[in-house]
């Protein structure tokens, strides 16, 4: 049981933690500010979710944890190499979770709540969902991957149609913005499959693997908010106009159409 006032001194914790990352360099505070913001919106994300769900006020406060720490180590991971790019650095979700356990952050929990917690952090960045958790451990997962995903889709349709945006090579993850689009990313989206990350050579198939998120997401609620807030779309208007971007384009907009009814899962 997690009551309220534990979750206000989790969020004073946090709330002071990033405060010692403050930079003095904008293009880093930029970085910062980021996450923070992200942080705060995947709080309200998973609570929207989780009230579809009917979840009890207990059960919403502790997912409410899980999205308030699944990305506290992306700040100590900036801050020792400049890069969100965890196959360059190291794992931000492991990062975060020993960052956690030095700082005897979910001490007053008890322990089978924590543990749902760090197996809801480390299992948020996988590419796909293994199943060797219990039934609540995999739900308040596949909640945190939901919400995680739905305010990745703000941040990065926000960035592609600012037009003062400076190019934020961190968010690109540094990737060429070359015309083409790979073999390997067109053929995982025709098969309805998450783009496998090595199949990633530019900015084009990021933007696609992105669109492709729809294929692994849990709850109907979270594909109501995809189609209200019109994300696939607006990826889609940043793309090039191509036979292969149209195909998988309109492979991606059946599947939401299809789960309408809210039938997924
Ligand atoms: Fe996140």
């Amino acid at each position: 049981m997690i009551d309220q006032e534990t979750l206000l001194e989790l969020k004073k914790w946090f709330a002071d933690y990033v405060e010692t990352f403050q930079s003095d360099v904008p293009e880093d505070q930029l970085n910062i500010d980021l996450k923070e913001k992200h942080t705060r919106l995947v709080c309200k994300e998973i609570i929207d979710i989780g009230r579809s769900l009917a979840l009890s006020d207990s059960d919403l406060r502790l997912a409410e944890i899980t999205a308030l720490f699944h990305d506290v180590g992306r700040f100590e991971q900036y801050a020792r190499y400049r890069s969100f790019l965890d196959i360059e650095t190291e794992n931000h979700a492991l990062l975060g979770i020993r960052i956690l356990r030095t700082n005897h952050v979910l001490d007053a929990v008890d322990e089978e709540t924590r543990d749902l917690i760090f197996y809801a952090i480390s299992n948020h960045n996988r590419a796909c969902l293994t199943c060797n958790g219990s039934e609540r451990q995999l739900l308040f997962t596949k909640l945190l991957r939901d919400a995680d995903k739905l305010d990745i889709w703000r941040v990065v349709t926000e960035y592609y149609h600012d037009d003062n945006r400076k190019r934020n090579g961190v968010l690109e993850l540094n990737l060429p913005d070359t015309p083409e689009i790979s073999v390997g990313v067109y053929k995982d989206l025709m098969e309805r499959k998450i783009v496998k990350a090595e199949h990633l050579k530019n900015l084009n198939d990021f933007k696609l693997l992105q669109i492709g998120w729809v294929f692994d997401v849990n709850f109907p609620k979270t594909l109501q908010l995809v189609r209200e807030r019109k994300y696939i779309e607006k990826i889609y208007k940043v793309l090039p106009k191509s036979d292969k971007v149209a195909k998988v384009y309109k492979t991606v907009r059946d599947y939401l159409e299809k789960n309408n009814a809210g039938h997924h899962n």
